[in-house]
């Protein structure tokens, strides 16, 4: 498993925006980790690298945000009100497939609804306030690519 230390919370940004410029339309990246682990932070950093003028707020109360002003469009979800279940009717094959990225911080809760190839990542606080540690799991030649551009 290809891993990553992230000293502070701008080295998790810069992570972001070197992902998100390789990212190409119907990508699916999906984000595990505790609250406060980093998951929407690293989105922060995805959007920088989409060129996508908005601020990224945490998704929770709305579960989808949708932001189309970009390179392309980024669907971010937070899906962790799901956890008794209910991913299977928020139609996330249309955002998978479609014309843009997406996004899912707690991914446990729609591993059902994931397709052939996407990039897992799992984010650990550590002792240190400011360190975390990342873990890749890519699915797929082009995320196999990706992971190798961002791990020394
Ligand atoms: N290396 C780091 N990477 C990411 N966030 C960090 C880091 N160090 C400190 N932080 C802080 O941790 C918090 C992460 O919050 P957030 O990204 O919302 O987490 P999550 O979406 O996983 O719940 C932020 O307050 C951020 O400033
Ligand atoms: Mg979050």
């Amino acid at each position: 498993m290809e891993s990553l230390t992230l000293t502070n919370r701008e080295a998790t940004i810069a992570l972001g925006e070197k992902i998100g410029r390789q990212l190409v339309a119907g990508d699916v990246l999906v984000l595990d980790g505790d609250l406060g682990a980093g998951k929407t932070t690293f989105t922060k950093g995805l959007a920088v690298g989409l060129e996508i003028p908005d601020i990224i707020k945490s998704p929770t109360f709305t579960i989808i945000h949708e932001y189309q002003d970009g390179r392309l469009p980024l669907y971010h979800m937070d899906v962790y009100r799901l956890e008794n279940g209910g991913a299977e009717d928020l139609g996330l094959e249309e955002y998978f497939d479609g014309d843009g990225v997406s996004v899912v911080e707690w991914a446990k809760y729609v591993e059902d609804e994931l397709p052939a190839d996407f990039l897992a990542i799992h984010f650990k606080r550590t002792d240190d306030d400011n360190t975390r540690l990342l873990e890749f799991a890519p699915h797929g030649t082009h995320f196999d690519q990706i992971v190798k551009s961002v791990v020394k």
